[in-house]
């Protein structure tokens, strides 16, 4: 029996789970996270740690937790852990791949298809009782999808969803980034491997699906902007920070591109001033990504899953660091 500190809301069956395995469980069933302050507090006696990506588990926090053994995060992106710092003092750390995968795709897909026949701004201008005839070169003419050339930066395992359903479903040739080739996924949907600058000149959608580090971290600034088509739109459903908002916000204002979809922001929950009142091609979603109940659900059953492992001296199946696994129970 070991203490489980769980920072938000993540379902009471996920809870039930680590409570009917023994574990002293503090459940803050909240939907807010807690201040740094906080839980720097709430984790001291906490061998286990449940937290959502709005938790950030820094060395400040891993400091203040001496007891500490393993921390499972409810998020298939883990840039709210430091996982060096957890690794260097033997914290084994998790994450919820997979089950999210697909669900996570089809938001990609959707935003896509959002903003190339512009749904949002034809749902307000309906409701704002604008249509009045029917038009062959209507106000809101969009941007064909089907046959055209998707570009994927960080062809892991949502960016090689998002590219079959480009490829099978709309028949788009697929172009993409990643650190080496994907070969498989090459004779499977034909997709090529490319550098940036060739997917941004070639691509008509752009799809950010590559994880936020230090490196991807502003990848997308006006000057990368102004690699892509004027035709082009360019849809972020992996973390904020990878493009600099205020240089978006310019570039759809001046016609660099022709348009976006986001899904994730810079500091979110905030938009970039400007961004909310630009209502012209340009779709926003409040991090949905993943936000179907069946795969919430299922993001906190393997979360708890990992930990109950880890706990018990079993490899946690969706280990970050499984370096620092020693095969006994925590
Ligand atoms: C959501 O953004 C996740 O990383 O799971």
């Amino acid at each position: 029996m070991v203490n489980i500190l769980i920072t938000q809301h993540i379902g009471d069956a996920a809870v039930q789970r680590l409570r009917d395995a023994g574990h002293a469980v503090t459940y803050r069933d909240e939907t807010t996270p807690m201040t740094p302050a906080e839980l720097q507090t709430a984790v001291r006696t906490a061998a286990g740690l449940v937290c959502l990506l709005t938790d950030r588990v820094d060395t400040a926090v891993l400091n203040a937790a001496p007891h500490l053994k393993m921390i499972a995060n409810v998020a298939v992106g883990y840039d709210n852990i430091d996982l060096a710092a957890a690794t260097a003092r033997g914290i084994l750390v998790s994450n919820t791949p997979d089950v999210l995968t697909e669900t996570t795709a089809d938001h990609a897909f959707a935003l896509l298809l959002a903003i190339a026949r512009r749904i949002p701004e034809a749902d307000a201008f309906m409701r704002a009782g604008k249509y009045q005839r029917f038009e062959l070169f209507p106000p809101l003419l969009g941007l064909d999808v089907y046959g055209k050339t998707l570009g994927i930066v960080g062809m892991g395992r949502i960016g090689t969803a998002v590219a079959r359903r480009g490829a099978l479903g709309f028949g788009m040739k697929v172009l993409y980034t990643a650190k080496s080739e994907k070969t498989a996924v090459a004779q499977e949907l034909g997709a090529e491997w490319v550098s940036l600058a060739e997917l941004l000149r070639r691509s008509d959608f752009v799809s950010i699906n590559t994880p936020y580090t230090p490196e991807t971290r502003h990848l997308f600034t006006l000057d990368t902007l102004r690699q892509m088509k004027p035709t082009a739109c360019l849809i972020n459903t992996a973390r904020g920070p990878i493009v600099k908002e205020d240089d978006l916000l310019a570039a759809l204002r001046d016609g660099v591109i022709w348009g976006a979809a986001l899904d994730v922001f810079e500091a979110e929950p905030q938009m970039t001033p400007g961004l909310a009142e630009h209502h012209e091609r340009l779709v926003v979603a409040p991090h949905l990504g993943s936000a179907t109940g069946e795969t919430r659900r299922n993001m906190a059953a393997t979360a708890v899953t990992n930990l109950l492992a880890g706990l018990a001296g079993q490899q946690p199946p969706n280990a970050l660091n499984p370096q620092v696994w020693q095969g006994t129970p925590l």
